[in-house]
């Protein structure tokens, strides 16, 4: 089986038993700031597991893109990929864990509507219990009920804790107890086999999950369950890719039809078959992220699309990739996603441009880089303003026949991670987008935004909301009804004259009394603390054009914006509106 006929098997089969198939939302979350990528299928639906109507009805099936970078380090291995897709079914307070489990074990097995695995090689665990819900006996008879009936032998229900068998997407949202589906790629083991023996095969990689079903009844806040959801649903995911390698009877993902031709592709690069690996998965996940909009850069999206594209270069044995190259492993990935992607093949030319140009400069850095390593600079200092990780300073460092001190190195990474990490706490209280130059802007503009609609729509307008990436600037506000043409003209116009007249923008301190006095503009019901800064546009607090209760920060002057373009009007909910604005 092919992986599209893999990918349609899975489609048809919950198709038929009348889930909606519904198409993969963006790479990049539309309303969720707490991830830069989706990372599981269930993300583009959480409003939906929360409660809201899902306009397809309360059965769903997709296959979702999805970036995980955090094993990163696991990537070359027989399992791990930073890009992948989730093939998944919902059930939306519809069915529960008969349906669910009863499926997936057809599905898994059957030959002919399914994929033909062989029953015996199925291992499955299921929650233990703890403090926050039961043990999942419910699961566990089911599963008992259809070994049995197929006369599928030997143990192979495991109970197990929490970090193991219970699934959310961070502290906060829908969550509970799943169950987890193995599949033994030896095919040695027939009579199943005791818990250690299962724990042992699962280290060794000898047995892999191929799927998991989430039971989520439960809501969590700050990681601790706080309640019941409104509805019991299912959420179901399994990886894409590890299907593929198991219904193909491979030991490993690269090895699938998948991702062969990129492999053949990348043995011309790198005699390491980690390495080809790496640079195989790197530059599809690189693709991919640029067709749903992300370019590289220093923050946020961007800057993992650097990295991992930094990161292909440097696999490579020649720490080079040129436009060849690159344009060969691109056009594979096209023509093997044409079916279900064709948006690729569409953008191939900006794709390929996108990633030569990114990697061309970086080549140019490493060569500067390594001129300066010759002068002996420090690797931290390499690793700072060159990009070096310290494995490639080293590397050089053996060429050369000189050692470099990996201990101070290390000793001041340490320090530059804490540091980062600071930082990155202190985007966050802000509530907003990176501090980077791009960002910084985006964030003055959004303030002659909010003014400039309170201009023309009137002074109902309030902000709901504000999210900035590198890329553009988005602006919920409170408002009945789209907005006309003619509406959005005089906006972008008024924030276009206030950038032309070079205002300055300043900050002042003020108790929050005082600030409120001064009518700048807060989110009503929100806690401030009793001191507040006051950002204003304009010469002087009494004859500014915009002001804000706001962390910051801001340019110093309007000036440097460039031209503010409203690139979308939609609606968010009943009575919000959502703009999101470019400045070009
Ligand atoms: N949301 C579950 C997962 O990603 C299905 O594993």
């Amino acid at each position: 089986m092919t992986s599209n006929e893999i990918r349609q098997r899975f489609l048809t089969f919950f198709e038929k038993r009348g889930h909606a198939i519904i198409p993969s939302a963006s790479l990049v979350p539309e309303n969720d700031p707490s991830v830069l990528f989706n990372t599981a299928g269930m993300q583009p639906l959480v409003p939906y597991l929360l409660g809201e109507k899902h306009p397809q009805g309360t059965r769903l099936a997709d296959v979702q893109k999805c970036v995980r970078t955090n094993d990163i380090d696991e990537v070359g291995d027989n399992t791990h990929l930073t890009f992948f897709e989730m093939l998944g079914n919902w059930s939306l307070g519809d069915y529960w864990k008969s349906e669910s489990i009863n499926w997936s074990y057809e599905l898994l097995t059957s030959k002919e509507e399914g994929f033909g695995l062989d029953p015996q090689r199925l291992y499955v665990t299921c929650f233990e219990g703890d403090e926050n819900a039961p043990r999942d006996e419910e699961s566990a008879t089911i599963w008992k009920e259809i070994f049995e009936k197929n006369g599928v032998t030997g143990e192979r229900i495991y109970f197990r804790p929490a970090n193991k068998n219970w699934w959310s997407a961070g502290p906060n949202g829908p969550c509970g107890p799943d169950t987890e589906m193995f599949y033994d790629l030896t095919g040695n083991i027939t009579e199943g086999m005791s818990l250690e023996q299962y724990l042992k095969a699962d280290d060794e990689q000898k047995v892999v999950e191929i799927w998991n079903n989430v039971f989520m009844e439960f809501l969590s806040k700050d990681g601790k369950v706080v309640g019941k959801l409104e509805n019991k649903n299912v959420d179901t995911g399994a990886g894409f890719e590890r299907m593929i390698a198991v219904v193909q009877g491979k030991s490993s993902v690269f090895e699938t039809d998948i991702f062969s031709d990129l492999i053949k592709n990348t043995k011309n690069l790198t005699g390491s078959l980690k390495n080809q690996r790496i640079i195989a998965d790197h530059i599809r996940t690189a693709v991919f992220m640029i067709v749903d909009g992300v370019s590289p850069s220093n923050t946020d999206r961007g800057y993992i699309l650097r990295r991992l594209l930094r990161r292909a270069v440097l696999k490579t044995d020649k720490r080079k990739l040129d436009n060849q190259e690159i344009s060969s492993l691109v056009n594979i990935i096209s023509d093997k996603y044409e079916a279900s992607y064709p948006e690729i093949k569409q953008n191939l030319t900006s794709v390929t441009q996108k990633i030569e140009e990114e990697v061309n400069k970086f080549t140019k850095t490493l060569e500067d880089g390594i001129k300066q390593f010759e002068k002996g600079i420090d690797p931290f200092v390499l690793f700072t303003t060159y990009g070096f990780p310290i494995e490639i300073t080293k590397e050089l460092a053996k060429e050369r026949g000189t050692v470099i001190d990996e201990e101070k190195f290390n000793e001041e990474f340490k320090k530059h991670q804490e540091l980062s990490r600071a930082g990155s706490e202190q985007k966050f209280k802000g509530g907003l987008a990176g501090t980077g130059e791009v960002e910084t802007k985006y964030h003055t503009a959004t303030h002659l935004l909010h003014q400039a609609l309170r201009d023309v729509l009137g002074e109902s307008v309030q902000q709901k909301g504000s999210n900035i990436t590198t890329e553009r600037l988005r602006f919920d506000f409170a408002f009945e009804r789209k907005m006309t043409d003619e509406e959005k003209k005089k906006v972008e116009d008024i924030v276009n004259e206030k950038i032309q007249l070079n205002l300055p923008v300043k900050k002042e301190v003020m108790k929050k009394e005082e600030a409120e006095k001064t009518g700048a503009l807060h989110f009503f019901g929100e806690k401030y603390p009793d001191e507040v800064n006051v950002y204003y546009i304009g010469d002087s607090l009494d004859s500014a054009y915009s002001k804000e209760f706001c962390g910051g920060p801001h340019v110093e002057n309007t000036g440097v914006l460039g031209r503010f373009k409203i690139a979308k009007e939609e609606a968010v909910s009943a009575g919000v509106r959502r703009i999101k604005a470019v400045l070009e």
